[in-house]
């Protein structure tokens, strides 16, 4: 895929579209305690966090960044069940980063912190870069592969790694997107696959890579 090339656009695409769901999801939880949505939870469950936190046994990580984090619940699943020191949610929207804010305070979160920004802005420098969901989204509006690609290189520190998960791309696509870059393919999840009209697919593509430059990180 060429480094301006990007898929078809859509209203999944808009920070307004983004913005009255978080506006809703903060009313939701000040009316019934509802924290709201964890993305693809109903197909992957606890397979991917598990996967991130324990299987690939990752190493010398000491601090992740989720790059359009939401409401926080996969930052919250990662803190349970990891060691890892530093765990920093960016989401675009105020409501989104306010919406987690008051979800750690009332979970009495130590590890975790958030804060609004752009995934293209300098965001630090992390371990582990995460991504559940963001991609597709900043794909169907204005973003370009070769933007995405510099903003998580830039955020990834050498011989950290980056952990995307898609509902619009296939491991293969993934691959493919960062085919050419700093970044190797570490290992992917073998979700189940469902057989539909003569293709069979997985309905959710996972895809670990790491930076080519092992150096202490
Ligand atoms: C499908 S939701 C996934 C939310 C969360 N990662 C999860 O798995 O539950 C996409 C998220 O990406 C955020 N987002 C989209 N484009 C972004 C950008 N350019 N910078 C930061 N966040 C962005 C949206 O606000 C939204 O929270």
């Amino acid at each position: 895929m060429d480094d301006d090339e990007k898929l078809s656009r859509s209203e999944l695409g808009t920070k307004a579209y983004w913005e009255s769901h978080y506006e809703r999801e903060r009313a939701n939880l000040a009316d019934s305690g509802d924290t709201g949505v964890d993305w693809f939870a109903e197909n992957i469950g606890d397979t991917l966090v598990a996967w991130l936190c324990e299987e690939l046994a990752l190493e010398n990580v000491k601090d992740m960044i989720d790059l359009g984090c939401g409401n926080g619940a996969f930052l919250f699943e990662v803190e349970r069940r990891s060691p890892w020191e530093r765990l920093v949610g960016v989401d675009y929207c105020d409501d989104a980063i306010a919406l987690a804010k008051a979800v750690a305070e009332e979970n009495g979160s130590q590890r975790v912190t958030f804060r609004v920004a752009n995934l293209e802005d300098d965001v630090g420098s992390f371990s582990i870069v995460h991504d559940k969901g963001t991609f597709d989204a900043y794909m169907l509006g204005t973003g370009t592969i070769g933007d995405y690609r510099a903003a998580v290189l830039r955020a990834l520190r050498p011989g950290g790694y980056l952990v995307i998960t898609s509902c619009n791309s296939t491991v293969s696509e993934l691959v493919d997107y960062f085919r050419g870059s700093d970044l190797a393919v570490l290992a992917h999840i073998p979700y189940p696959t469902i057989a539909f009209g003569g293709h069979t697919g997985a309905t959710v593509a996972t895809v670990a890579f790491q930076h080519n430059q092992p150096t202490a990180h």
